[in-house]
């Protein structure tokens, strides 16, 4: 097999895979478990999910069974925090737990701080609104930082313009507000609450490596139109390189999250005879590339912490799999300094508005047993992960 292998990866590369605390724990009561009750697509709520809360250990060995080296999940912070100032010592010992266990088996944590979710006391002063909401969220990082062991690599929040746009802008998610102007004053507090996050985390542990994770998009004028090419250079700064710019300085890595190509501007969609996933997002390996490249001008190391396929019947996913990692490597070859990969997601999980529905996992759940059963895509990245390539 090893004698196969064209694309070798560079040493110590992180292969993993990444999950969030609210799509698989259960049992969290927080801002989006209020709000689920009729108005996800699929009308479900997030409820016991996948009960990772209890199955954390088996989880890991799932990991490890694909000779992961590196597992990305995150810490919900209304157990943390149930109530303002109060923390909660039991929640901490879950979570530094789940840390030791990641690294009895030789798995690096990687730590997500927020991924979209907050305690119930944060909505009702207004969340991300609230001129106070930085130093707020700062009080809990700054409880982790001093209380949590064994972590190296933090990501402070995950998605912060996508979380922003789908709350404050677009008003799909919770609180569901569509004003510009809230939008723009909640990504300025996000923006503050990631740096003064990235000097607490430093405060602590002057080595550990904090960024956050973006939603880097693949963008392309609809044609040669110079108008929208324009746009399109604009969609592209602000969605790609916006949190960014504005964090310059307090970013140990670029983390990017990667899952859309998007045809941007005025006119006529071309045809394309791109694949879908089951949510009909179209699957273009070669926007991963276009992503990385255009991350390059950081200088600075670049995980890939999430990129993945909804595919209930694991029909796409291993060549999905394989077709992007091809572009990391020729990312790497052209100057990226790409240090890891996680895949989206371990496991099947609750995917916010949407539901049970999309499967996302290289591990298929059955809900009413909560059993785990690796897809056969499993194999094929088990495989590159043990041969730090492919
Ligand atoms: C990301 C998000 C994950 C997961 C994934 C799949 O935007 O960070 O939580 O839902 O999308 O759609």
């Amino acid at each position: 097999m090893t004698s196969q292998i064209s694309c070798h990866f560079p040493k110590g590369f992180l292969w993993g895979t990444a999950t969030s605390a609210h799509q698989t724990e259960g049992n969290n009561l927080n801002d989006w478990s209020i709000w689920e009750p009729g108005k996800t697509v699929d009308g479900s709520v997030s409820g016991i999910a996948c009960d990772s809360y209890h199955h954390f250990r088996e989880d890991i060995g799932l990991a490890k069974k694909l000779n992961n080296n590196a597992y990305r999940f995150s810490i919900e912070w209304s157990r943390i925090e149930p109530r303002q100032g109060q923390f909660n010592t039991k929640a901490l010992r879950h979570y530094q737990a789940v840390i030791n266990e990641c690294l009895k088996q030789k798995i690096e944590p990687v730590v997500t701080i927020h991924h979209f979710t907050h305690p119930l006391w944060f909505s009702a002063i207004g969340g991300w609104e609230n001129q106070a909401a930085p130093q707020i969220f700062n009080n809990y990082v700054l409880y982790l930082a001093q209380n949590i062991t064994g972590v190296k690599i933090w990501c402070t929040i995950n998605e912060p313009m996508l979380y922003a746009w789908n709350a404050y802008g677009r008003g799909k998610w919770p609180p569901q507000k569509k004003n510009l102007g809230t939008w723009q004053q909640v990504l300025n507090n996000l923006i503050k609450a990631h740096c003064l996050a990235y000097q607490t985390l430093h405060l602590i542990n002057k080595k550990c490596l904090v960024g956050i994770a973006n939603n880097s998009q693949y963008f392309k004028p609809i044609n040669n139109n110079w108008l929208n090419k324009e746009i399109n250079k604009i969609a592209k700064y602000i969605i790609n390189d916006y949190f960014f710019k504005k964090t310059a300085g307090y970013e140990d890595y670029i983390g990017i999250n990667y899952y859309f190509y998007k045809l941007i501007g005025l006119g006529r969609r071309p045809p394309d005879n791109l694949l879908r996933n089951d949510l009909g997002w179209p699957i273009n390996p070669y926007g991963l590339y276009d992503v990385l490249i255009s991350a390059k001008k950081y200088n600075l190391p670049i995980y890939i912490l999430e990129n993945g396929i909804a595919d209930s019947q694991d029909k796409y996913r291993a060549n999905f799999i394989i077709e992007h990692l091809k572009m990391v490597y020729q990312a790497i070859q052209n100057g990226c300094n790409i240090k890891g990969y996680f895949y989206w997601s371990l496991l099947d999980n609750f995917e916010w508005d949407k539901g049970f529905v999309p499967r996302f996992g290289l591990y298929t759940v059955d809900y009413p047993s909560l059993k785990r059963k690796p897809r056969p895509s499993s194999k094929i990245y088990a495989t590159i992960c043990k041969n730090n390539g492919l």
